[in-house]
């Protein structure tokens, strides 16, 4: 039997529209959600990013702003820039697009973002809010892997999902987010033992470690639903996720794709993360 292909894209698209009707909602309240985006210095990957956020906010109606800093930039001048967005009152979320040059202390920078309009979920306090389960803007990544599940029916409460990856990005949040939806969670490491057959126990395998194909079907258990998060270029140009799609399609019972599986879903929960910004902030 082959694995129902998760499609993060049609799911994306459902979501935005949802974001769209509640958006028109909040403009008849006078209130468009305005996102500001800031790269620092000339990363490729990360300028594509940042274009592709720019773009959904024109095609939701929201406001958007980019402001690109010289790789040379100070850590005060950045400091200065999101004090500014911090008291802006069109902005409602501020992303701050990472890595950040090394002269750059990431933690400063992170603390330094208004709780209320950390749209990324990286500031201390909306983790700390994420873990107690406290309302509050969820990571996009972590947030689009549960939505994914949720809407192809599966449910979380009561299985086992294995998280292969600890960074504070992908693989703790979301380990924080599946216990919030009730399940029992185990988190696998590069120092894990035996990570085959735990990944084996998994009912939902959610792998996000940043090595292509890495995860094949001697670590899916037969219908478990494999969610993969990895991005990889590989030598030939073409992307691949952490897991061999092809692999594990005859032993998994749901899996996402790359691309077309998680990918969409960051930028459209960080649309929707936007949006409760902007609400919470004009209620
Ligand atoms: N760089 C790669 N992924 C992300 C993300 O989710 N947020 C930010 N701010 N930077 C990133």
């Amino acid at each position: 039997m082959s694995a129902q292909r998760i499609e993060g894209k049609a799911i994306s698209d459902a979501i935005r529209l949802e974001i769209g009707e509640d958006a028109a909602k909040l403009a008849a309240r006078g209130v468009k959600p305005g996102l500001a985006v800031v790269l620092v210095g000339e990363d490729p990957a990360s300028k594509v990013y940042v274009g592709s956020k720019a773009k959904a906010c024109e095609q939701l109606g929201f406001y958007s702003e980019v402001h690109r800093l010289d790789a040379a930039a100070s850590q005060d001048e950045l400091l200065e820039l999101i004090d500014k967005l911090n008291n802006q009152s069109n902005i409602h979320g501020i992303l701050v697009q990472l890595p950040l040059p090394k002269h750059i202390n990431e933690k400063s920078v992170i603390d330094a973002i208004s709780v209320a309009k950390d749209v990324d979920g990286f500031h201390p306090v909306s983790v700390g809010n994420l873990v107690i389960g406290d309302d509050s803007l969820l990571p996009c990544t972590p947030a689009g892997v549960i939505e994914l599940i949720k809407r192809s029916g599966i449910e979380i409460a009561g299985k086992h999902a294995v998280v292969i990856g600890r960074s504070n990005i992908v693989g703790k949040p979301v380990s924080m987010l599946l216990l919030r939806e009730h399940a029992t969670v185990t988190i696998c490491h590069s120092r894990t033992a035996n990570m085959e057959a735990i990944a084996k126990t998994a009912d939902i395998l959610v792998v996000a470690i940043g090595k292509a194909k890495a995860i094949g079907s001697s670590f899916v258990k037969p219908g478990a639903v494999v969610i993969d998060v990895g991005i990889n270029r590989l030598p030939d140009g073409k992307l691949a996720g952490d897991v061999d799609y092809e692999d594990v399609l005859d032993t998994a019972g749901y899996v996402t794709p790359v691309p077309g599986g998680v990918g969409p879903m960051t930028i459209t929960m960080l649309m929707l993360n936007t949006l409760k910004a902007a609400k919470k902030l004009n209620q």
